[in-house]
């Protein structure tokens, strides 16, 4: 096999949701450069994807969809929209995703619904309203890929106050499990990739205070913060046909952090 075969994503389709900045816009990078035929990138800032959009491919490959994945309704419209221009999906990345900290005592529930509904239930609720795109992809040897983004938060016990957020990353990790059971025999594999420090806006709290930048990066053995190429490469692993044999995984892609 060539090595634009092996690691390239020439003729596919891919869904990335939170595509607009941050990680996921990395992923949709890597993607576009990739090959990839069309990106299509969701979130709920029109104007972010638009202009995502146009930065990242000049040829139209990447497609802007604005909707709000924290509700019933933003689920379904993306699913519908998605459905009625595309017959199949090769690839879909649950990436959207929010954090909340608080101390233990003065947590508020709302944070709970919040972080819960984006990052559990709207991967949960979207493959399930993208299953049949997915299956219409997936052969056996070259099976669908579902690629869900969770967090070294999901395995550490260092809380940092974001405890609905590294309980929603711990289950993600395990839903990625019981997704790649299942979906095998529809040839669809399902993995996660579990984030350390990237910069984005979720962790700008951090960038932003010198001190506190310095504090975080000691604590990396690596030694520093993720790059673009550290997301988008691990993610265009698992999506080309270098990943075809490979579910149910959890990849931390965290500078060591997880083994310290
Ligand atoms: N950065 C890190 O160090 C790190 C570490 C581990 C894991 N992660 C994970 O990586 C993923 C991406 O985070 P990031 O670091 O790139 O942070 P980010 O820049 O804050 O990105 C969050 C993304 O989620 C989208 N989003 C938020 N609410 C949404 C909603 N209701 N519906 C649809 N989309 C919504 C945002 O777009 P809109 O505002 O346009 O909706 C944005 O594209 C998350 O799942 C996060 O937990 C990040």
């Amino acid at each position: 096999m060539e090595l634009n075969e092996l690691f390239g994503l020439a003729g596919k389709t891919a869904l990335i949701t939170g595509g607009g900045r941050g990680i996921g816009r990395m992923m949709a990078e890597g993607f576009i450069r990739a090959g990839a035929s069309k990106v299509y990138i969701a979130s709920r800032n029109q104007t972010v994807l638009e202009q995502a959009a146009a930065e990242l491919s000049d040829d139209g490959r990447c497609i802007p969809i604005a909707a709000d994945l924290s509700t019933h309704d933003g689920i379904a419209k993306l699913v519908s929209e998605l459905s009625a221009r595309e017959e199949k999906l090769d690839i879909l990345i649950n990436n959207s995703g929010a954090a909340w900290g608080a101390p233990m005592t003065d947590f508020p529930e709302k944070a709970w619904d919040k972080v819960f509904q984006l990052n559990l239930k709207a991967p949960f609720y979207l493959t399930a309203g993208l299953l049949p795109l997915l299956e219409k992809s997936g052969t056996a040897d070259d099976p669908a890929r579902i690629i869900n983004i969770g967090s070294i938060a999901g395995e550490v016990s260092n809380s940092l106050g974001a405890y609905p957020y590294g309980l929603s990353k711990g289950a993600i990790h395990q839903l990625t499990k019981m997704m790649a059971k299942e979906f095998a025999s529809r040839h669809i594999t399902a993995n996660a990739i579990a984030p350390g420090r990237f910069p984005s806006k979720m962790t700008k709290n951090i960038t932003s205070d010198e001190e506190a930048f310095k504090k975080e990066v000691a604590t990396i053995p690596l030694g520093r913060f993720g790059r673009d190429s550290d997301i988008a490469g691990t993610a265009l692993f698992l999506a080309a046909r270098s990943g075809a044999f490979i579910t149910g995984a959890v990849i931390p892609v965290d500078g060591g952090s997880l083994n310290d």
